[in-house]
Formats: structure tokens, C-alpha cells, sequence
């Protein structure tokens, strides 16, 4: 399925994901890098920095905004070779995840920076373009952010970013699913004496839909934007692994402590998918976005 492409180059259909099993985690037991193993995960990132990469013009000096324990950065790093120079700026505000990161890539033309996405353009110089992946929907003033991004980003410079948290993320058919999953999740944490508030979503969890990201990136100065709709078959391990993840039980369960959470997440994911008739994966879209400067 694709998105209505507003301006600017489109952005093309993308190969099948490959899929497979799950890796060990690094010993990170609430952090990122269990779900980031799963090859699908590094194939939907991939299309983005591949896409961005491949845009004529662009230079050499690249952001890897929220980079997390590092797997974009690698991507990046991937991409760069091909075109044989570049720096890389990999900035999050998460010190574990950073040196997390810092452990894992040794490049000499990868820069760590410390801090938030809000305050970008007091950490980082001009640059040409800035890769954002994941992390959008966790970021609560979203104008301000894209307003930091278009400000270190140079004449002609792009944005990439991704989330699968936006209006529009559950294939048809699947939202019973994510609804199963939380109440089993709550059944099992109640059973055991473990209090569950039911309360909205947290501002930083706001969702958009891609015509609202447009209409924000044209406010802060973008030009081109074009997006598409990324199918992902999410396995059953897989979500397992995104279910150890802090952020993620922290939005599916509020105020439930994080080991407690998890347990019950991982108890619950396949009687879930049995439930909602979803027996090998759960499909879900990932928003691939690109957004271009005036040149
Ligand atoms: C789900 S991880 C994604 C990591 C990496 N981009 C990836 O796709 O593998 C989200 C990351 O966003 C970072 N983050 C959260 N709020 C942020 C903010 N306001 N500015 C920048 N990064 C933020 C977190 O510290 C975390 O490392």
C-alpha cells in the first residue's frame, strides 16, 4: 500500500522482509537491542537509509538522531562506504544507550554525542541529512523537534524518519489484536495482585498520521515530503522481544513495574495471536518518510 505522495521524489515499493528468528540479547534486559536483532527490523531500516542515501546531491555529514544502542549508525556506516566518505553524528539522550552504541562501533568517523533530539541544533554543525528511526512518536513537541532538524539541516539537505506508532500503523483486520494482547496482559498482572491503571496515551506517545507529519514538515520549512506504508509480519517472537522493551511496556501497561510488565507481555503474546486468529504473524505498517530542504 502507498501513501499519497505530496511532493517530491516518490519513494518506491520495497523488497520482501526476510524475517527469522530471534537473536540472544546482549544482556540489555529492558533496552532495544532484543527486537533490534530481528532481521525484519534491519530490513525496514535499511530501505530508509538506502532510499535517503541514493537521493542525488545530497553531502557526506549525516545524523543518526535518537541512535539508540546503534543499529542505524551500522546501517549508515553500510551506506557510506558505497559512496566512500562521511561523518556520522549518532545523538541520543539515553547514556546507556549510547554507550551501548559506542561499544558496538568502533569508526573512527562516527561522533557520540549526549542529548535530546529538542535541542539539536546546540549539539550538533550543519549538516546534510538526518536519519530519525523509531523514535519520532516518543518525542511529545514534535513542531519543535522537526524546527531543530530544519535547522541544522544545510540547503538541499533531507529527513528520514520511521515509526510504526502513527495513525494508520494496524493493518485491517489486526487491531484486535494489540487490544487481546494488553487485556490478557492485564488479566495475568490482576490474577497476581498487581495493580493496572487504565489511563490515555502519554502525550510523547502521540500518534500522526502521515498527512499530519507532512502539514508539520511544511510548517517547519521542509519542501518535498513522500511517504510510504511498510508491511511487516511481526512474529511471534518478535514481539515477545518488543514486549521486554522499557518503552513499550511503560505505553501498554502505565505504572506497572517493568519486570512484572514483561513477564506478563511474554506470557500473554501467543494466546493473543490465538485469540485474534493471528497464528503466524501480525502485520503492521511501518511509516517510511522523506522530507527535503529548499535547495
Ligand atoms: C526505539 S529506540 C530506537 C533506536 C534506533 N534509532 C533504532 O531504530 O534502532 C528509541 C530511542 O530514542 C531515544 N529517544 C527518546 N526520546 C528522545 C528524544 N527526545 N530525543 C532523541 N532521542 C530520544 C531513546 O533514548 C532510544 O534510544
Amino acid at each position: 500500500m502507498r501513501g499519497t505522495p505530496v511532493k517530491g521524489e516518490p519513494l518506491e515499493e520495497p523488497s520482501a522482509p526476510s524475517g527469522g528468528p530471534a537473536l540472544a540479547p546482549d544482556g540489555d534486559r529492558f533496552g532495544f537491542s532484543r527486537f533490534a536483532r530481528h532481521p525484519f527490523f534491519t530490513d525496514v531500516n535499511r530501505w530508509l537509509v538506502e532510499r535517503v542515501a541514493s537521493l542525488g546531491s545530497l553531502g557526506p555529514r549525516i545524523v543518526d538522531l535518537a541512535c539508540g544502542p546503534g543499529a542505524i549508525t551500522e546501517l549508515i556506516l553500510a551506506a557510506m562506504k558505497e559512496r566512500g566518505r562521511g561523518l556520522v553524528y549518532a545523538v541520543d539522550p539515553s547514556l546507556s544507550e549510547l554507550d551501548r552504541a559506542r561499544r558496538r562501533i568502533t569508526s573512527s568517523v562516527v561522533r557520540f554525542v549526549h542529548g535530546s533530539a529538542e535541542n539539536l541544533s546546540r549539539l550538533v554543525p550543519q549538516v546534510d541529512v538526518v536519519v530519525f528511526c523509531n523514535a519520532i512518536h516518543l518525542v511529545s513537541d514534535k513542531r519543535r523537534v522537526l524546527d531543530e532538524i530544519r535547522k541544522v539541516l544545510g540547503p538541499g539537505g533531507a529527513l528520514a524518519f520511521n515509526t510504526t506508532y502513527f495513525k494508520g500503523c494496524y493493518k485491517p483486520g489486526t487491531e484486535r489484536f494489540w487490544r487481546y494482547w494488553v487485556l490478557r496482559a492485564a488479566q495475568y498482572l490482576r490474577a497476581r495482585g498487581v495493580g493496572v491503571v487504565r489511563q490515555g496515551k502519554a502525550p510523547a506517545m502521540q500518534w500522526y498520521a502521515p498527512e499530519e507529519y507532512a502539514a508539520l514538515l511544511a510548517g517547519s520549512g521542509f519542501l518535498g515530503c513522500s511517504w510510504y506504508l511498510h508491511e511487516v509480519g511481526l512474529s511471534a517472537d518478535s514481539l515477545e522481544d518488543i514486549g521486554q522493551f522499557s518503552m513499550f511496556i511503560e505505553g501498554a501497561l502505565p505504572g506497572v513495574p517493568l519486570e512484572d510488565g514483561a513477564e506478563a507481555l511474554r506470557q500473554t503474546v501467543r494466546p493473543a495471536m490465538r485469540d485474534a486468529n493471528l497464528l503466524d504473524v501480525v502485520p503492521r505498517y511501518w511509516l517510511q518518510f522523506i522530507a527535503r530542504t529548499p535547495a
